[in-house]
C-alpha cells in the first residue's frame, strides 16, 4: 500500500458509468479520483490545435499540459483552462486515435504512475488496472450494455447530437480500444466485474466500497 493509501482502479468501456461511479467512490474514501481519460483528450486539444505542424515526439516533449485532480479533472495547456473544450466530440474521437499511439501511451503512463505512486487515489480509464498499476490493491471493470451507455452520453452530453449518433460514436471507439494492438480494453487480472445495466449509481458506489472495504480488512490482518 502507498502512504496516502491504497490504488484502485476502475476500467470499463465509455458510457459505463465509470466517471461518476469513480468520482464518488473517491469522495467517500477520501481518495483522488484521477480521469485518465480527460489526461488523453488534453493531448488531443493540443494535438488538434497544433494542426500537425509539429511531430509528435516533439509536440509530447514540449507539451505544457498540466492537471489538477482533487473532486474532479481541470485540464490546462499552457495555463489556458480546456477543461470544458476536453469534452467536444471531435475531441473524443482524436483522443482515441491518438490513444493508440505508443508514444502518447508512454507519455501518460509515467505521468499517471507518477501522479498514483504514492496511493490515495481511485484511477479510472481503459488499462488502469492492466498496464498502469497491474499491482494495484483493488481493480474493478465496469461495464453496461451498448445502448445504456449511449443513452447516459447523450443525457449528459451538451452538443446537440442525436442519440444514434452518440450510440454510433460510441461503437465505434469500444471497436477502437478493445481491437487496438497497444493496452486494450481488456478485463485486468483478478478485477472485480461489475455490471451497471438497470443499477443506479449510489448502488453501484455501494457495491464498490463494500469491496475496498473487504480489501482493507484483508490487508490490516
Ligand atoms: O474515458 P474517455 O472517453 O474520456 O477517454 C477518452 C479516450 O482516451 C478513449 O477513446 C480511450 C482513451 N483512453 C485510453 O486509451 N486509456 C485510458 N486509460 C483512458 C482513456
Amino acid at each position: 500500500m502507498g502512504r496516502k493509501g491504497f490504488i484502485v482502479t476502475i476500467d470499463g468501456p465509455s458510457g459505463a458509468g465509470k466517471s461518476t461511479v469513480a468520482k464518488l467512490l473517491a469522495r467517500s474514501l477520501g481518495y483522488r479520483y484521477i480521469d485518465t481519460g480527460a489526461m488523453y483528450r488534453g493531448v488531443a486539444v493540443a494535438y488538434m490545435r497544433n494542426g500537425g505542424r509539429t511531430p509528435l515526439d516533439r509536440l509530447l516533449e514540449d507539451l505544457a499540459l498540466t492537471f489538477e485532480f482533487d473532486d474532479g479533472v481541470r485540464v490546462f495547456l499552457h495555463c489556458e483552462d480546456i477543461s470544458g473544450q476536453i469534452r467536444d466530440p471531435e475531441v473524443s474521437l482524436t483522443a482515441s486515435t491518438l490513444s493508440q499511439d505508443g508514444r502518447v501511451r508512454n507519455y501518460l503512463l509515467k505521468r499517471q504512475r507518477e501522479i498514483g505512486k504514492e496511493g490515495g487515489v481511485v484511477l479510472e480509464g481503459r488499462d488502469t488496472g492492466s498496464v498502469v498499476f497491474p499491482d494495484a490493491e483493488v481493480k474493478f471493470y465496469i461495464d453496461a450494455d451498448l445502448n445504456e451507455r449511449a443513452r447516459r452520453r447523450h443525457k449528459e452530453t451538451t452538443a446537440a447530437q442525436e442519440l444514434d449518433r452518440v450510440r454510433e460514436d460510441m461503437a465505434k471507439r469500444d471497436k477502437n480500444d478493445s481491437e487496438r494492438d497497444l493496452a486494450p480494453l481488456t478485463v485486468p487480472e483478478g478485477a472485480i466485474r461489475v455490471d451497471t445495466t438497470g443499477i443506479g449509481v449510489d448502488e453501484v458506489v455501494a457495491i464498490l466500497k463494500s469491496h475496498v472495504e473487504k480489501a482493507k480488512e484483508k490487508w490490516k490482518s
